[in-house]
């Protein structure tokens, strides 16, 4: 494998940029008709309301008038009423009262586009949306069950944890798996990245030559990443796959808070709603087994990819597709326009400038 870029990294681990997409803001039974909550995004304070008609609608937070937080304020049909002077925001973010004012001065709050998606209302981070909201490859077309998992932090950047479901090494290293797993990537239309196994086990388990039988060809095992912080699971025997979504925001200085989400196909008729609710549930448990694993690592890990192996191919991969992408800036969302130098966006002990060009260790 050769590298011939020597471009420096600039958005893979970084505190201050991300790439733009749908990020998840709430859960959406969290946010009930008549319900307006505040919520920090990737560094930027909107409010979120839901009105009348059941749409959820993010804002920016601070009211145009003096600055109060508009999730201070209240719901009424289909607007958002802030709280100190009773000024209101349709749904466009346009300023449609202002009690006392003659005549009404011509304002817009910025508004951002919104989906609600496997449960959860995701926020689109520039003006139009460029795709739908992450959909599990295998399920694109279909009418999903979802259950929310883990609600989790972790004291490391998205990117970093990202990477744990790709790193083919540690599953034995880490969580005792008897695998062989080589992945091979591709890239999507729609930016994401796909990395499948390639491999049907390992012929020196007992373990895997028993369940072999239930895959025809490679045993089932893919990842697809979007902008780096969101990323879907596909694993199981060919007669039953199972999806996990784990999708990420950055916090100040790089930290992560995450959501897990367990998906299934909808199954008809009360038996394939109670299988559901089972095959949920150890969907949960398969997840929590491999959440639980690493959990130490990513409270103090200073992520410093010095020496990559081949058995690291595909998380280079993964970096270099992240690096390809246009990024904006934490907490402002304003485009970076050009690739910043070492000097103004200097990169932190904790990144990785020399994988690209870099020479594999065996
Ligand atoms: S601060 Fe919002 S109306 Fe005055
Ligand atoms: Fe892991």
């Amino acid at each position: 494998m050769s590298f011939t870029s020597n471009r420096q990294v600039k958005v893979f681990n970084h505190p201050d940029c991300f790439i733009p997409g749908w990020y998840w803001a709430l859960p959406s039974r969290q946010l009930r008709v008549g319900q307006v909550k505040p919520v920090t995004l990737q560094g930027r304070d909107l409010a979120l309301y839901r009105g009348r008609d059941g749409r959820a609608i993010a804002v920016d937070a601070y009211c145009p008038h003096m600055g109060a937080h508009l999730a201070e304020g209240r719901v009424e049909e289909d607007g958002l009423r802030c709280f100190f002077h009773n000024w209101k925001f349709n749904t466009q973010g346009h300023c449609i009262e202002m009690p006392g004012v003659e005549p009404l001065i011509p304002l817009q709050i910025q508004t951002w586009p919104t989906a609600e998606h496997y449960g959860l209302i995701w926020v689109w981070t520039g003006t139009t949306p460029s795709s739908p909201p992450p959909t599990v490859p295998e399920l694109e077309q279909a009418d999903c069950d979802v259950r929310l998992g883990a609600h989790f932090y972790k004291n490391c950047h998205p990117n970093v944890v990202m990477i744990n479901a790709i790193d083919a090494h540690h599953f034995n290293t880490v969580h005792n798996l008897p695998l062989e797993i080589h992945f091979v990537k591709q890239d999507r239309q729609d930016k994401a990245i796909l990395f499948s196994n390639t491999t049907r086990g390992g012929q020196d388990s007992w373990l895997i030559r028993l369940i072999q039988p239930l895959y025809k060809q490679e045993g089932t095992y893919s990842l697809c990443y979007w902008y780096g912080s969101t990323g879907t699971v596909t694993l199981g025997p060919d007669c039953l796959h199972f999806y996990i979504l784990f999708t990420l925001r950055m916090l100040p200085e790089g930290k992560t808070e995450g959501q897990t989400v367990l998906i299934t196909p909808k199954r008809s008729g009360v038996a394939g709603w109670l299988l559901n609710r089972l095959i949920l549930q150890v969907t949960q448990w398969v997840g929590n087994y491999f959440a639980r694993g690493d959990t130490r690592i990513f409270q103090t890990i200073q992520f410093d990819f010095q020496t990559p192996t081949k058995a690291d191919q595909s998380i280079i991969q993964f970096i270099q597709h992240l690096e390809q992408q246009p990024a904006i800036a934490w907490k402002t969302w304003v485009p970076l326009a050009v690739v910043p130098t070492p000097g103004e966006l200097a990169l932190s002990s904790q990144s990785m400038p020399e994988v690209i060009g870099c020479n594999l260790q065996d």
